[in-house]
Formats: structure tokens, C-alpha cells, sequence
């Protein structure tokens, strides 16, 4: 079956690797066993072609609030949240096999039960998360697709502004990280003409330093291991 069979619309192409090993067998059995369990129900096309809204509620049981985290890698930033913050409901989408077999080996060994997953592509996700049903949402170190004829493939574009506008409540935040000077002066640009949210900075310090709580990401320490320097912007949704 081809790999995309009953997952991302036709029409959407997804761009970078979706997998790089072999997974190890004990990998392998837990994307079996656990991956299904752990799955946000009903993002898949082919088991919900009418694209009806997820039941937050049901997916959790009662949670403060649900955040989400859009391409986590490696995961380590959101199994900190998780922990951090058990009351509350995360949802993590990333499309990368060897990553999400990573994390959920570490959801396992941890034992954190407040984390629902979709391993495949976000903006699928974000079609079916109900209007106004999230408190946050973390974007970390996007594929910054540098050339000029790839800029259309990045994340932070006005179709998924919309996305997040419509999954964002009043007040929620979009958090985005990035080290690439261009992708921040693009994320910058089009949110700004999108006009849902406003940038939360008042001073430089704000967005060179990071959040609370924050949680180094594998792509930030490789930019600080390069060179790079790290911007955090904050924006909230009106
Ligand atoms: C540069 S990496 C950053 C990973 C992680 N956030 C970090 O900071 O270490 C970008 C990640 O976004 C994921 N990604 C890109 N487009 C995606 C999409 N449409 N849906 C889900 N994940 C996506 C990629 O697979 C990749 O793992």
C-alpha cells in the first residue's frame, strides 16, 4: 500500500524524510502495539472522509486545558511538557518515523499518559481539531526550506495561519522557534498580514530569551553547537 494511503489529502505533498533506518524490532512491536493506542482517533481520510471535529474531551478525560506541538523530532520538548504539566492534554504530530518510534519508546519507559500523538502530516491534524479547542501551539525549529522556489513549502504559511486562527481561542498562544534570520523575518511577515494574532514583544530580550519552562530542543543545540542564535516569538491570538 502506498505510504500515504488513507492519510494526507491528495492534493497536499509533504516534503522531507519520512524515514531514514530500519527500526529495531523492539521499535518496530511498539509502533504496533502502542502508536494505535496513543493515536488521535479519526484523523486518517479513509476512516473519517467526512472530516468530523475531534472530541477533545473524550481524547483526554478531564484536562485543563490542550496543547499542541507540531513536527517534535525527537520529542524531548514535549514529554517535558507532559510532565510538567499533567494536567494538561498534548498532542504531538511529527511525520518522521524514526522519531516518533524514539518517543514512543520514551512514553513507554516514562510512563506519561497525557500525551495523544499523530505521526503523520500536522496539517491533517489540524483539519479535524475543533474550533477554539486549544489553549497553545508549538512550532520548534521548522524546516526553514531556505531556497526561494521552496518557501511555499514552509509551515508558517497563510493556509496553516488560518488552521491555527480557527484551533487557537482568544488569548491562546502560537509559540515559534527558529535560529534561520529568514524564516523569523518570514514568520514575522506573515502573521503579521494574517492579522488573527499579535506578537507578544516589547523588548529584544523577549524574544532572544527563552520561554519559562522551557526545554532545549535537538535542532537548537546542533544551531548553538553552529553558531546560530535562537529566536523565540510568542504570538497571541486576538
Ligand atoms: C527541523 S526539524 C525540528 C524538530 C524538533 N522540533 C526540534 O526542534 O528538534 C522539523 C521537524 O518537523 C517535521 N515536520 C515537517 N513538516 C511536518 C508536517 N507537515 N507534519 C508533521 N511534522 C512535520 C519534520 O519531520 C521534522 O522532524
Amino acid at each position: 500500500m502506498p505510504e500515504n494511503e488513507g492519510h494526507a489529502k491528495a492534493w497536499r505533498n509533504l516534503y522531507g524524510r519520512r524515514r531514514s533506518h530500519k527500526l529495531r524490532a523492539g521499535q518496530e512491536g511498539l509502533m504496533t502495539s502502542l502508536l494505535p493506542a496513543l493515536s488521535v482517533p479519526g484523523v486518517r481520510h479513509d476512516e473519517n472522509p467526512g472530516r468530523s471535529k475531534v472530541d477533545l474531551g473524550a481524547l483526554f478525560g478531564p484536562v485543563e486545558d490542550v496543547w499542541l506541538e507540531i513536527g517534535f523530532g525527537g520529542g524531548e520538548h514535549l514529554l517535558a511538557l507532559a510532565k510538567a504539566h499533567p494536567e494538561l492534554g498534548l498532542i504531538g504530530s511529527e511525520h518522521y518515523v524514526d522519531g516518533v518510534a524514539k518517543f514512543v519508546a520514551a512514553i513507554e519507559r516514562e510512563g506519561v499518559e497525557n500525551i495523544r500523538l499523530h505521526a503523520h502530516d500536522a496539517r491533517d491534524l489540524m483539519d479535524v481539531l475543533p474550533d477554539a479547542g486549544l489553549g497553545r501551539a508549538y512550532l520548534l525549529y521548522p524546516d526553514p526550506w531556505p531556497k526561494l522556489r521552496h518557501h511555499k513549502r514552509r509551515f508558517i504559511n497563510p493556509e496553516n495561519l488560518d488552521q491555527f486562527a480557527r484551533i487557537l481561542r482568544p488569548g491562546a498562544e502560537l509559540r515559534v522557534a527558529s535560529d534561520i534570520p529568514d524564516y523569523i523575518r518570514h514568520t514575522l511577515q506573515q502573521v503579521m498580514d494574517h492579522g488573527a494574532f499579535e506578537w507578544l514583544a516589547e523588548r529584544s530580550a523577549d524574544w532572544h530569551q527563552p520561554w519559562d519552562g522551557w526545554t532545549r530542543t535537538r535542532y537548537e543545540a546542533k544551531a548553538l553547537r553552529e553558531g546560530r542564535r535562537p529566536c523565540y516569538l510568542r504570538f497571541r491570538r486576538i
